[in-house]
This record gives C-alpha cells, sequence and structure tokens, in this order.
C-alpha cells in the first residue's frame, strides 16, 4: 500500500525541534568513541531542568479520574486561577472570559495565527517554532531583524510597516526572548506600541518566560501596554517545569468578543479541549500560594545565577561575545569573529559549526543560528544553561543559599559540571581552530615562497 502525501505538508521543512533531535541522535549514534557513550554537554534544549511543582503533581493524581470532556476554553476555575495570576504577577486586570486554554502555546500561537488574516512580522533571531507555522499556514511574512543591541527598534518596524498593504499586520514578539535571554523594559514596549497603534499591527505577545525574569519588577507585559491589540500567550512549560503536561493560555485583547467566537470554532474543530485532569492540575499552580511563590524565586534565583556563570565563562574565551541574559535560561553567544578561521576550516554555514561541535572530542550540542532565523552563515548559537540536576540543585539552594556574587559564582560551578566542562569544550574548539588556521596560513606563506 502506498500512501500519498498532502502537498502542503511535503512542502514544509522538518521543524527545527524535530531536526535537532535527529541530528543528535544521528551524532550519537554513529560515534564509535567510548567517550560518546555519556551522551553530550547539552547547550542545545530548552526545556526547565526542576521537578513539577509538588502542588500541581498532587491535583494531578486527586483528579486523574476525571475522564469528561472540558469546555472548550478551559475550565471555569482554571481561567479564574489564571486571572488572579495575571493581576497579582502581572498587575493585570483581565475577565476571565478573556482566557482561552489550549494544549500549550505553540498550538495556541498557530491557532491565532490560523484566525488572523495577514502579514506575520518576524523578528530576528525568533524561537525556532513559530517560522514552520508562518510557512505552514502559507502566511506572507517578512524578517525584521534586530539591531546590534539584538533588540528591535521601532523606526525599522514603522519602516517595514509601511512597505506592507495587507489589511492587517501581526507583529510576533517574544518577551523576555529566546534566543537572547534579553528583556524589552517599559520604555521599549511603549515604543514599540506606539507604533503598533499607528501602523494598526496586532501583537501576538508571546510572554513563556516572563516568570523568568531574573529581577521580576522588571517585567511589563504588553497586554498592558497596548491592551486593546495585543494577545498574550503563556502556560506552564517553562515557568512551571511542566512542558510535558500541555498546557498554555492566551489572553485575547480587550472588546474583541466577535474573534473570541471564531477563536472558540478553531479550538473545538481542532482538539475540543485539553487534557481535564491536566486542566484540574493547573490550577493550584496558577494559584497564588507560598509554595508557588517559593517555587518561582528559587527558581529564577537559579536560572539567574546560571546565567551569569554560564556568560562569564563564555566570554571569557578570546573573540567571543554574547548577551547578557536578563532572564530566560538562554544566552546568544556570538562566534562571528572567528568566521575567517571557520572559513578556513571548511566550516561555511552555523549548521557545519553545529555539527563539528557534536562530534569528538568536543561532544557539545548547541541551536546554530540558522535555526534561529539568522542568516545561514552567522555563527551566532544558542547556550541554554540548564544542563544539571535540576532536583538536586533545588534541594542544594534551598538548604544553603548563596549570598554573595562569588558564593553564587562558586554554587554554578559546584552545581552544574556540565556547563563548565561544555564551555572548555567550546574553548578548546575555538583554539584548535585558531591553531590550524595559523598552520595553513604558514604551510601556505612557506609554499608561496618555495623557488619553482
Ligand atoms: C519562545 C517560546 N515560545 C513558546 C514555546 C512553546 O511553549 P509550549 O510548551 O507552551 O508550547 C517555547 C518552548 O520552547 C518557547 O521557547
Amino acid at each position: 500500500m502506498k500512501f500519498i502525501v498532502d502537498q502542503q505538508v511535503e512542502d514544509i521543512e522538518l521543524p527545527e525541534n524535530l531536526k535537532l533531535n535527529t541530528f543528535l541522535q544521528e551524532f550519537h549514534s554513529d560515534c564509535r568513541h567510548p567517550e560518546c557513550n555519556f551522551g553530550f554537554y547539552g547547550f542545545a534544549f530548552g526545556q526547565s531542568p526542576f521537578p513539577v511543582p509538588r502542588v500541581i503533581q498532587d491535583a494531578l493524581i486527586k483528579n486523574a479520574h476525571k475522564g469528561g470532556y472540558a469546555a472548550v476554553p478551559g475550565i471555569p476555575d482554571l481561567r479564574n486561577a489564571i486571572s488572579k495570576y495575571n493581576k497579582h504577577y502581572f498587575q493585570m486586570d483581565i475577565d476571565p472570559k478573556r482566557i482561552y486554554v489550549g494544549p500549550g502555546t505553540k498550538e495556541l500561537i498557530f491557532n491565532l495565527l490560523e484566525i488572523l488574516h495577514g502579514t506575520v512580522i518576524l523578528p530576528t533571531p525568533a524561537w525556532l517554532g513559530y517560522l514552520p507555522q508562518i510557512r505552514f499556514l502559507k502566511k506572507n511574512y517578512h524578517m525584521l531583524p534586530a539591531r546590534a543591541n539584538k533588540k528591535i527598534s521601532p523606526s525599522d518596524l514603522r519602516k517595514l510597516a509601511l512597505r506592507l498593504h495587507d489589511r492587517q499586520k501581526i507583529l510576533i514578539l517574544n518577551n523576555p526572548n529566546n534566543p537572547t535571554g534579553l528583556l524589552y523594559d517599559q520604555l521599549e514596549l511603549e515604543e514599540i506600541a506606539d507604533v503598533c497603534r499607528e501602523q494598526s499591527i496586532t501583537v501576538i505577545s508571546d510572554e513563556i518566560y516572563a516568570q523568568l525574569t531574573f529581577d521580576f519588577t522588571k517585567f511589563v507585559s504588553m497586554g498592558k501596554i497596548y491592551p486593546e491589540g495585543t494577545f498574550v500567550t503563556n502556560g506552564l512549560s517553562k515557568s512551571h517545569a511542566a512542558g510535558g503536561y500541555r498546557l498554555g493560555y492566551v489572553v485575547f485583547p480587550q472588546h474583541a468578543v466577535d474573534l473570541k467566537i471564531q477563536f472558540k470554532k478553531i479550538l473545538a474543530t481542532e482538539y475540543t479541549a485539553v487534557s481535564t485532569p491536566i486542566q484540574y492540575a493547573a490550577i493550584p499552580g496558577f494559584e497564588i500560594s507560598d509554595e508557588m511563590n517559593e517555587y518561582f524565586e528559587i527558581t529564577r534565583n537559579i536560572h539567574r545565577i546560571m546565567g551569569e556563570y554560564t556568560y562569564n565563562e563564555i566570554t571569557k574565551i578570546e573573540g567571543i561575545k554574547a548577551t547578557k541574559p536578563e532572564a530566560t535560561f538562554y544566552l546568544l553567544a556570538d562566534f562571528n569573529l572567528y568566521a575567517p578561521e571557520l572559513q578556513n576550516a571548511k566550516i561555511t554555514t552555523s549548521q557545519r559549526l553545529s555539527e563539528s561541535l557534536i562530534v569528538h572530542p568536543y561532544h557539545t550540542a548547541i541551536v546554530g543560528g540558522d535555526s534561529l532565523v539568522l542568516e545561514r552563515t552567522d555563527f551566532s548559537a544558542r547556550i541554554a544553561y540548564v544542563d544539571y540536576d535540576g532536583a538536586k540543585v533545588y534541594q542544594n539552594y534551598k538548604d544553603q543559599k548563596p549570598k554573595t556574587y562569588s558564593d553564587k559564582m562558586e554554587f554554578a560551578k559546584n552545581n552544574a559540571p556540565k556547563i563548565t566542562a561544555g564551555v572548555k569544550m567550546i574553548s578548546k574548539f575555538f583554539e584548535k581552530i585558531k591553531q590550524d588556521s595559523t598552520i595553513n596560513l604558514k604551510t601556505k606563506k612557506n609554499s608561496l615562497s618555495v623557488p619553482s
């Protein structure tokens, strides 16, 4: 029996997260060196290493018997809890009726792109999840490259919007940002919002890392600044270390009544509702409690320590620059100063760079620039600093909270040996690239000076 796949599916590339998995598995199984058994230094996967909060696990067990379908937009108790959560942590007054629950923000963003007509504006570098969705839906799109500070500029946004003649433009803003780990502050958001108002740009504000803002008082939601035109998405995946639960939510803009009816149609058509026990389990995760407050504080502080440590270590390597993360568990490393040496080693694209780092003796997994919607020849890479035993590190932090800066760096060094070793591997790799390039150059010079 031969099955014929729909052309629309044939036409899309493998989404980057699948590509990444396949790529790591292939390299791992091809490696014959005994050291390959241990796997690799994992800077590639964007997953929180901490245990799912106890209150969520308990609620899941308690509600396992609930086998009935849930209401399409989410169960009322969960929507109420999400509304209160937004009020408490993000100072947003949101009527629970504006909240729709779905199986992860990835799916909800896809659903929003399904119902919203228009051209998508995608700031780059970008999370690897957006582009395959935009392509799958055959939407028009334009990249909006970040400036040297790795943030988009309002004037670039205005210029681009003026060139687009679609009836509607949709900006996908990801704040705090994956892959840079940077945060747009209130003033920057206000300037972007001014352009959005002026140019009638709708915003999908992906705020999945909001709770992981290191100085939490600095986080401001775009939903607060531009409430009439922003869809805010967030969920359990990063802040509650529960990506596998598949639960996210979207907050609709104020007064978007008609749109909500259309959205409900899409949800009901595609997945009916999120699994009922998972919705019940999520309620205590969004309720305001001492347990959750402590969990957010500890996990946020550990991410901050690991971020500072990784940033310090990686920027100690000669010629390597990086964004200094203010949130999330990523930073963007810039290896472009090594471009001539990499070219000499026949590493001409960011994909080749990721491949060269994963093989023996380096065993180091990164996400290259091509997966971040950058030019293929841009040697930037996303470094996730989560390769440690989250449960153990959480407990260690609770038992003895590091206070001074040097305590914190010591804490990271002791608790995340794979991060230390992985950065050393990156350093070793670039040393070798530099050495080989110098030898190459000398050989070339010598061969030129040999009389014919
Ligand atoms: C920026 C960003 N948005 C969305 C997601 C997906 O989140 P969810 O698990 O809620 O689908 C991720 C996960 O890596 C992400 O990094």
